[in-house]
């Protein structure tokens, strides 16, 4: 199936699980998981999310699927994650070993993204994946992760989280 088609159906079959799951964790889990099932070179995929009042602000991980990673908790100033949570822009970085922000989670690590999550306009985490393939999120997937912290924005507006 070509990869258009693919990120179609997967975009679809998100919406809808938003509708079906109560809760944002729910969602959460179940977005991890099914894009590191169908995604193929989604090798490691999570979210980071703001801790509540901490100071300095700090991202803490989330739900995930993949291997466990070193970084639990990263300051708003620290790597890729630090960098997008801060400036509420997605970043793609096509080579991470080039990227001196880059915090390793696993040396097979290629090429990441990493996309803010809003909640009435402002961040609240992040969704960050990691692929072993170079320049793995071209925009059509830049649009799909989009897609889904979009979707858990709205999830987490509507729970009044
Ligand atoms: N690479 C990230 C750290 C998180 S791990 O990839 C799971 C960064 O540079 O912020």
């Amino acid at each position: 199936m070509p990869v258009a088609q693919r990120i179609e159906e997967l975009r679809i079959e998100l919406s809808e699980l938003s509708h079906a799951v109560r809760t944002p964790q729910e969602l959460m889990q179940a977005m991890v998981k099914l894009l590191n099932e169908r995604m193929l070179k989604y090798n490691w995929v999570g979210f980071y999310m703001l801790e509540p009042g901490a100071q300095p602000p700090m991202l803490a991980l989330g739900a995930f699927e993949g291997a466990m990673t070193p970084h639990t908790r990263i300051p708003l100033n620290q790597g890729i994650c630090g960098a997008a949570a801060s400036s509420g822009l997605t970043v793609v970085v096509d080579d991470v070993s080039k990227d001196p922000r880059y915090l390793a989670c696993s040396l097979e690590t290629k090429s990441e993204i990493v996309v803010p999550i809003f909640v009435n306009g402002k961040v609240v985490g992040e969704l960050d994946i990691d692929s072993h393939f170079p320049a793995a999120f071209t925009s059509e997937h830049q649009e799909l992760v989009q897609h889904c912290a979009m979707l858990i924005g709205k999830k987490l507006e509507a729970s009044g989280q």
